[in-house]
């Protein structure tokens, strides 16, 4: 289906829990989340299946499983699996931080998962550890290579760029393009609701990455909707991308809607307009996505070091 500007929406981003065992510091505060979306909040295994049916049905073809993180929800083989049964969904993406992948990515592989992002912001034990509060490196790094063994169609990383964290770390994570077959996307990081104040230094530009690596080159564009611009390093096995949502907005090629676990649908990551399908059934899930695409805004709000984002929740509520 089309919103108001014509964007076709063929992408639904499912939210499947706002709990995560890790408290990455640009994600969520430090103590957690605990009590906010309480269990009968939540939507049920059931009304997740229906909410994508009725996604399905306006001409959703690929879900985004996300959370908080999506491998600590116990049901996550069995959403997969029901959503792999629905015919019109033609790809099941996952993002995770990738410390449960070792016990998971054999399972989902097999559930139907096509695509795995994993989100890795350094190479850095010691960093990892302050970054994600309590992130163990070496299982991240695991469950990485436990993604390439199980054989999906694409793995790829998502690496937070934070001025004074990681720009050191550039060249290190681009190059592990040469040695897998792993595409490394650098992302700009985003002021998001009240996930800490990083200062005007952490946000850098995404063409600091073109700046330390001359010898990329540009690839071209894939698919619309693609919010990454594409470099290649010479004779790399996967690219490296940009996703710039500060410096290079997406709005006019968003092709996307989310879900967040609390039943919320939200017609634009950055702004505070939810509409609720918990408790509906198909048909008043449809008539509610309708709606949400169709409010579905022209492009957000400014975003910058003095402009937060206006969506209201912090990234574990929302995935991304
Ligand atoms: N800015 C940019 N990216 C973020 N992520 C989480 N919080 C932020 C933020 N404030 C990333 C995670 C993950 C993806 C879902 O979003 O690292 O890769
Ligand atoms: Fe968890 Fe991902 Fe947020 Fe880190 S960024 S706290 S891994 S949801």
């Amino acid at each position: 289906m089309q919103d108001k500007f014509g964007r076709k929406i063929t992408y639904m981003r499912l939210s499947v829990t706002d709990l995560c065992n890790l408290r990455c510091r640009y994600c969520m505060p430090e103590e957690g989340i605990a009590g906010k979306m309480t269990h009968p909040q939540m939507l049920t295994e059931d009304e997740m299946i229906d909410a994508v049916k009725a996604a399905a049905s306006l001409g959703v073809t690929k879900i985004r499983l996300t959370g908080g993180e999506p491998l600590i929800k116990k049901n996550i083989v069995s959403i997969c699996r029901r959503i792999r049964e629905i015919p019109e969904i033609e790809q099941i993406a996952i993002t995770t931080n990738g410390t449960l992948l070792p016990q998971y990515a054999q399972p989902l592989k097999e559930a139907g998962l096509n695509r795995v992002n994993l989100s890795l912001d350094t190479l850095n034990p010691e960093k990892y550890a302050r970054m994600t509060r309590r992130g163990n490196f070496e299982e991240a790094w695991t469950g990485l290579m436990a993604a390439l063994d199980a054989g999906f169609d694409k793995v790829k990383i998502n690496a937070v760029l934070i001025g004074g964290f990681n720009d050191d770390e550039i060249e290190d994570l681009a190059q592990l393009t040469t040695r897998y077959p792993i595409d490394v996307r650098f992302i700009e990081l985003m002021p998001m609701y009240d996930s800490g104040d990083f200062g005007q230094d952490a946000l850098i530009p995404g063409s600091v990455v073109l700046d330390k690596l001359p010898q990329l080159k540009e690839v071209l564009a894939g698919p619309p909707g693609q919010v990454a611009r594409m470099y290649r390093l010479p004779g790399a096995l996967g690219k490296v991308g940009l996703i710039n949502p500060l410096s290079h907005a997406f709005c006019s090629e968003c092709n996307r809607i989310r879900l967040t676990a609390d039943g919320k649908l939200k017609p634009c990551l950055h702004s505070n307009q939810e509409i609720s399908i918990k408790g509906l059934d198909l048909d008043g899930m449809k008539e509610k996505m309708r709606e949400a695409i169709m409010a579905k805004p022209q492009q957000h709000e400014v975003m910058d070091a003095v402009h937060r984002s206006d969506a209201g929740r912090n990234m574990n509520e929302i995935g991304g």
